[in-house]
């Protein structure tokens, strides 16, 4: 059978071990043309996140693919602190070497525009893995591009379970839960994946021992991110691969199961800033509330040890 054309698709990320494990998984699936990736502040500074996009792109060898700097804070609040769970340099302290291309002049969101504009619409996807502020911007500074984009999957928010940043809000709408409240009523189709589906995709120690027995590089990268992973949380039996979700259901959405509801974004400066509710006011969207973990990670697996 003919191979599908790849998907074309943007990555916009914060990286943070789990962005790190989900692009390499991008980069090792040719089901995907990655036209660039986008940086955003969030799980450490913007320096810091765009430096591990373009070392994690230099490691796997695709440096042909643009790093374009994104927001360094929020839309309208003060950037949050680093959270301590991907150590010093955001990416667990692992061995990367530095990037020889430096990332582009233009401007994240003016480039996303200008390929959006430049290619037929719907074509291209964006991945999204840290605070929504960058496709925020788009919507509002470029709505005529921002229409353009075939659909946004976006790993951010909670639905029945309690959050991982206040009782009900999830880092990355919490981060900057302006811009969610841009992005969830927008319109744009939009896939959301919240934790009840990203803690039930789960790493132990026994899986990145597994890929690492494969002796293949992009899969042994993943190992030691997943090892530097638990090391703040050194009890813990498995780490949740958030990120890396987006890419799964990407590839293999019969794996996940989508509901659609309608939801509002809070952007109270409280503990609840962030937090998403199901409401009869609020704008239909699709989120994913269902996963075969055991299934997905191993075409996780699959995939990190094809190449
Ligand atoms: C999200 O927050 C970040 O710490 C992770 O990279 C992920 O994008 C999970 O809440
Ligand atoms: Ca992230």
């Amino acid at each position: 059978m003919p191979h599908a054309k790849p998907r074309q698709i943007v990555i916009d990320t914060d990286p943070g071990i789990d962005d790190a494990i989900g692009i390499l998984l991008a980069l090792a699936s040719p089901e995907f043309s990655i036209r660039g990736m986008t940086t955003v502040a969030g799980n450490i500074g913007l320096e810091t996140t765009t430096r591990n996009a373009s070392r994690l792109l230099a490691f796997a060898g695709q440096e042909d693919i643009p790093v374009l700097v994104g927001a360094a804070a929020p839309l309208s609040r003060p950037g949050p602190e680093p959270l301590n769970l991907h150590g010093k340099d955001g990416i667990g302290g692992v061995d990367l070497l530095d990037p020889v291309r430096q990332p582009e002049n233009q401007s994240a969101v003016e480039w996303l525009a200008d390929l959006l504009l430049s290619v037929p619409a719907s074509t291209v996807d964006v991945l999204a893995l840290g605070p929504l502020t960058n496709i925020a911007r788009l919507i509002l500074e470029k709505p005529a591009a921002a229409k353009r984009i075939g659909r946004i999957i976006a790993m951010g928010g909670v639905i029945h379970e309690a959050g991982n940043v206040g009782p009900r809000s999830e880092f990355n709408l919490w981060a900057d839960p302006e811009a969610a409240a841009v992005v969830v009523p927008s319109g744009l189709p939009l896939v959301l994946v919240p934790l009840d589906v990203t803690r039930r995709v789960r790493a132990t120690r026994e899986f990145a021992q597994a890929l690492r027995a494969a002796g293949k590089p992009l899969a042994t990268m993943v190992a030691d991110l997943i090892e530097s992973y638990f090391e703040t949380k050194t009890h813990q039996e498995s780490r949740p691969l958030h990120d890396p979700c987006v890419m799964l259901f990407a590839l293999a959405p019969e794996l996940f199961r989508l509901e659609d509801l309608r939801l509002t974004v809070n952007t109270g400066s409280s503990e609840e800033a962030g937090a998403l509710t199901i409401d009869e006011k609020g704008k239909l969207v699709q989120v994913a509330m269902g996963v075969e973990g055991p299934a997905v990670l191993d075409l996780l697996a699959a995939k990190l040890t094809a190449i």
